[in-house]
């Protein structure tokens, strides 16, 4: 499926021999890999670090698995500690010299080039994110695109970061202006790996911080390969630092790290919980958490059943279920459930699923043996739990992590099925009466991500939204996403948020200055 001109000798390392802290100084810099689509294009194996690939201080590596066959696809540098430190102060150095003291307009114009080289090698993007993550190329297209266009919106933001002129008489001139924080550290999932390269490296860059970001180690290869068009597009050394790594090493460096002033991560509830922890026992850096979800996608008795249907496939089924807004927790009206039921069931099961590369494919395969195992075991939970399987609950009969649209009804509001992350292709459909039982039913959960309603009525659309407690609500849409629209939770969904206007505030403190006017008379 893919050619590699590497050692050979690489090849049956397990990830089980990381931790035997072996060390392997051979590897190459760069190595060829044939993609399934065709192309072929020299992906990068070591750290990004001031503006260079550089081989981990330890030359420890890690291998890197294709999800869609279970086989190896090359091995990678690996970050540790000391990796940390090296790219912390060359973050600091570039934040110092370059970055946060430059004109606006700079930090656009190569954020602008930076877009355009995205656009430029999308291609080659979206087949490495479905090599590496098991994405459909479907899927991985749509992420290219919309990372490209969301690096254009920071590079339009860069020259628009505005304070303000504050009136307090005339004895002094007050204004306020908005600073960078510092060196920022960037920790990001492997569901969508080159959106959340985006979503942290966009904002932060527009407002003249500078980052070390480490990749999820399941899915390192993209954001290598876009250190390449950072590179290219001409942004100071040290601006962006990528160091592939474990997220108790690498990671918890981050959190800690007294010379990082901010964190920014996406992933588990549980790692969140952690990072922000680790955060406020060393230097209280500031946070960003993009966490969890368990939405509502919500389907009133007069919504267009063939759109809203489409709805609940791309809420529960786009990128293989792997999405932290996932609309996991169907809730349909009496009036149209059996109908409801019966047409997205016979939905889900005309899905294409299966190699990623294929044309046609929905669904590709889930990124690990670990997900794939979790997502099994919920399946079980649900049988145990005395729901009714409606569709799926298996794996495709292939090598590969592929797992069939799987659909639970007749379940119970407090099981753990509706009320736990599954993170896969996994949903259940409840029924409710009234406009108000579907609000009480939303919101019954501990996290508030997202939610969908379905729904031709203007005005219950909009009540319904004003009181469900999520921080995005999709109308008769869902996993819509648009570079302008903020995106972020409520509750144990996190705290910030990311894209549009919003986003900027993350990255930016503020500063208040007044200044006494001393009046003269002559
Ligand atoms: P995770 O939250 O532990 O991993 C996400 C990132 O955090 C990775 O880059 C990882 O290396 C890093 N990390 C892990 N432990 C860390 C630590 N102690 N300090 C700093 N960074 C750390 O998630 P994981 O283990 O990959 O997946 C477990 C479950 O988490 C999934 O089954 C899914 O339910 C959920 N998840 C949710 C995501 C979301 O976007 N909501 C994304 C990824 C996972
Ligand atoms: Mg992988």
């Amino acid at each position: 499926m893919f050619r590699l001109q590497t050692t050979t000798a690489l090849r049956n390392i397990s990830v089980l021999s990381l931790k035997a802290s072996r060390n392997y100084s051979t590897i190459p810099l760069s190595v060829k890999i044939d993609l399934p689509n065709g192309i072929t294009y020299d992906q990068p194996t070591g750290l990004f670090i001031d503006g260079k690939f550089v081989p981990s201080r330890q030359h420890k590596t890690f291998e890197v698995i294709n999800p869609s066959t279970e086989e190896e696809i090359l091995h990678i540098y690996e970050a540790r500690e000391d990796d940390v430190e090296i790219a912390v102060e060359a973050a600091q150095k570039a934040f110092d010299s370059t970055w946060s003291t430059a004109d606006p307009e700079f930090r656009g114009r190569v954020l602008y080039k930076l877009a355009d080289l995205i656009e430029r090698d999308s291609e080659i993007l979206a087949g490495i994110e479905s090599l590496d993550n098991g994405k459909s190329l479907f899927c991985a297209k749509y992420d290219v695109n919309l990372v490209a266009k969301y690096i254009r919106s920071c590079a339009g933001w860069a020259d628009k970061v505005y304070g303000r002129i504050i009136e307090t008489g005339d004895s002094h001139f007050n204004y306020s202006k908005r600073e960078p924080i510092g060196v920022c550290g960037q920790i990001i999932p492997w569901n969508f790996p080159l959106l959340m390269w985006s979503w942290k490296i966009g904002p932060a860059l527009a407002t003249g911080n500078t980052v070390v970001l480490k990749p999820a180690e399941a899915t390192p290869l993209s954001a290598l390969y876009v250190s390449k068009l950072v590179q290219e597009a001409g942004i100071p050394a040290g601006v962006v630092n990528i160091i592939p790594g474990f997220g108790k090493i690498v990671g918890e460096r981050i959190a800690t790290h007294q010379k990082i002033k901010k964190v920014a991560f996406t992933g588990s509830t549980a790692t969140g919980r952690h990072i922000m922890k680790a955060a406020a026992e060393s230097n209280l850096k500031k946070v960003t958490l993009e966490l969890g979800g368990k939405s509502p996608n919500i389907v009133f008795n007069d919504a267009d059943i063939k759109q809203t249907v489409q709805s609940l496939i791309t809420g529960i089924f786009f990128n293989s279920g792997e999405i932290c807004c996932a609309g996991s927790r169907i809730y349909v009206q009496d009036g149209v459930y059996d109908e409801v039921l019966k047409a997205f069931k016979e939905a889900s099961e005309s899905l294409k699923i299966g190699n990623p590369f294929e044309e046609g494919v929905f669904q590709g395969a889930q990124t690990s043996q670990m997900q794939v195992d979790k997502i099994l075991q919920y399946v079980d939970i649900g049988k145990a739990e005395g729901a009714t399987l409606i569709a799926g609950g298996e794996r495709l009969n292939q090598k590969g992590y592929f797992i069939r649209p799987t659909i639970f009804a007749d379940v119970k509001e407090d099981s753990r099925i509706v009320k736990e992350e599954i993170f896969g292709p996994v949903v259940t459909v409840s029924k409710f009466s009234t406009v108000d039982e579907a609000v009480k039913l939303a919101n019954d959960s501990s996290y508030g991500l997202a939610a969908g309603i379905h729904t031709q009525d203007l005005n219950k659309a909009v009540d319904v939204s004003n009181r469900i407690k999520a921080g995005t609500v999709w109308i008769n849409t869902y996993n819509d996403f648009h570079q302008q629209v903020p995106f972020g939770g409520y509750g144990e969904s996190g705290i910030g948020r990311e894209m549009g206007a919003d986003a900027l505030d993350n990255y930016t403190q503020v500063k208040g200055v007044r200044i006494a006017i001393n009046k003269k008379t002559v």
